[in-house]
Parts: C-alpha cells; sequence; structure tokens
C-alpha cells in the first residue's frame, strides 16, 4: 500500500498530512468504497462535512480500510464541520472551543474565512483555528487570505483543488503539464503543496483518486508555479464568503 508524504504541523503539535481527500458531493452510498480506496492509495486525511450528508459513509469506509490494511484509528485524520445556521455561529464556535478543550477533538478549524474574518475570529475567542479551509485553485488563488493565515501559523486547506474539475481543460495547464509528463490535475495538486496549502481532490473513480495522490515524484520549477499563478480564472465556483447565505 502506498503512503502519501508531506506531513504538516499544527500549531498546537498535531501532524496532518499535506494531502487530503475530498468528499463533497459524492454520494452516501458511495461514500465509504471511495474513502476505503483513497486510504488504499495513501490518503491519510478525509474531509467531509455535515451536510454533505455522507459523514456515516466516511466513517464506514474508514473502519473498513483500518481492518484491511491494518492501521490504527490515529492514522487518519478526519475533518468535518458544523453548519452555520444549524447551531448558530457563537454556539457553534463555543462548541468546538470546548470539544477540544475536553480532548474530543484533536483540532478546531474554520472554513471559507477571508483574512477580515479570521482577524476578527481571533480578536473574539480564546483558541486561534488550526485550520482554514477556503476555495483555492488554479486560476483562484486567494493569496491575501492564504498569506493571512499562514503568517499566523493557520494551517490553509484547498476545497475544490481542481476548480471542481473545470480548470482541467485549461491550455496552458495542460502545456505545462506535458512538460512534466503529468496530468493537469496533478500539476494543480502540485503546485499547491508548494505553497503550503493542503489540497483535499475529490473523486469518485480509482484511477484519479491514484493519480491525484501520485505527486510526490517531481517539483514545479519556479518559473512554472508563476506561469500557473497567472493562469486567469476557467472553473470552480469563486465563492465569495462575504455575500453568501446560508
Ligand atoms: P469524478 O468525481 O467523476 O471522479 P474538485 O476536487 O476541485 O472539487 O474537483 C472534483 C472534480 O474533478 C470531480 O468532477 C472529479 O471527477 C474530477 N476529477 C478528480 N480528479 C480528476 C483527475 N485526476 N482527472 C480528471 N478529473 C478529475
Amino acid at each position: 500500500m502506498n503512503h502519501v508524504s508531506a506531513n504538516l504541523t499544527l500549531y498546537n503539535g498535531v501532524k496532518i498530512s499535506g494531502l487530503g481527500f475530498g468528499v463533497w458531493q459524492i454520494s452516501p452510498l458511495h461514500t465509504a468504497k471511495c474513502v476505503r480506496t483513497a486510504i488504499k492509495a495513501g490518503y491519510r486525511n478525509i474531509d467531509t462535512a455535515e451536510g454533505y450528508m455522507n459523514e456515516k459513509g466516511v466513517g464506514e469506509g474508514v473502519r473498513q480500510a483500518m481492518e484491511e490494511y491494518g492501521l490504527k484509528r490515529e492514522e487518519i485524520f478526519v475533518s468535518t464541520k458544523l453548519w452555520n445556521s444549524h447551531r448558530g455561529y457563537d454556539k457553534a464556535m463555543k462548541a468546538f472551543e470546548e470539544l477540544y478543550r475536553d480532548g474530543r477533538i484533536k483540532a478546531i478549524g474554520v472554513s471559507n474565512f477571508l483574512a477580515h474574518h479570521v482577524q476578527a475570529l481571533t480578536e473574539d475567542s480564546d483558541i486561534k483555528p488550526m485550520v482554514n479551509q477556503i476555495e483555492y485553485h488554479v486560476g483562484f488563488g486567494q493569496v491575501k487570505s492564504a498569506e493571512y493565515c499562514q503568517a499566523n501559523g493557520i494551517v490553509v486547506e484547498a476545497w475544490s483543488p481542481l476548480g471542481s474539475g473545470g480548470v482541467l481543460r485549461n491550455g496552458e495547464l495542460n502545456r505545462i503539464a506535458g512538460k512534466y509528463g503529468k496530468s493537469a490535475a496533478q500539476i494543480c495538486i502540485r503546485w499547491l503543496l508548494q505553497k503550503n496549502i493542503v489540497p483535499l481532490p475529490k473523486s469518485t473513480h480509482e484511477k484519479y483518486i491514484m493519480e491525484n495522490a501520485d505527486v510526490f515524484d517531481f517539483s514545479i520549477s519556479e518559473e512554472d508555479m508563476t506561469a500557473i499563478d497567472r493562469i486567469p480564472y476557467c472553473g470552480g465556483m469563486m465563492f465569495d464568503p462575504d455575500s453568501a447565505r446560508s
């Protein structure tokens, strides 16, 4: 069984794998199988949310993989998220901090926080989040938010690291991918890894799940990193947390 490498250490000392597997939009029926396949492919960081309706499948997939591959629970990092509207923002934040203090969760994080949200939160709470998960992909690099978090010791994770698949058709990206003998998806993922951002690619296909984890045997040159930075918007949600309603 493979093992993807590149661990990151959260500011509280907890280590997480620098590459995760996202399960947004994977149907509850297929989730366990996809998670098992991902763990087989070497992923040790699985990202779900209450609102994805597939937390149960994630649990089943993790359990099956532990049995099948002889892994311990602590070798697999699982993230989930409370929806703001479910509990109320203040209550949810308090609940996160209490669970963390009780030792029932290893780390707390936020999602879709822009730099000014992170700043407001850290002024207002006792425990600074360890992770902020934002939309970040080729053509939509939220540089300001990512840099603010990283400067403050908060690990940035990227949801939709492939721009929901849309960016993979971009000509410039494919030209660069060809130079390295890699797929456009692998370039998207590697580009994020080199920025110390944790990509959370989602796929339901074993071939893609494996391909997306096979990104540790090459590196993108600085010149090509800059060329990729310059690719204009070419897919993905372009989610704006400031105007979003929940
Ligand atoms: P599928 O789920 O059918 O395998 P993101 O992670 O940015 O949200 O992108 C997910 C989308 O990209 C899904 O539609 C997924 O397809 C597709 N995808 C994931 N990995 C690859 C890959 N290596 N090559 C092509 N498409 C991919």
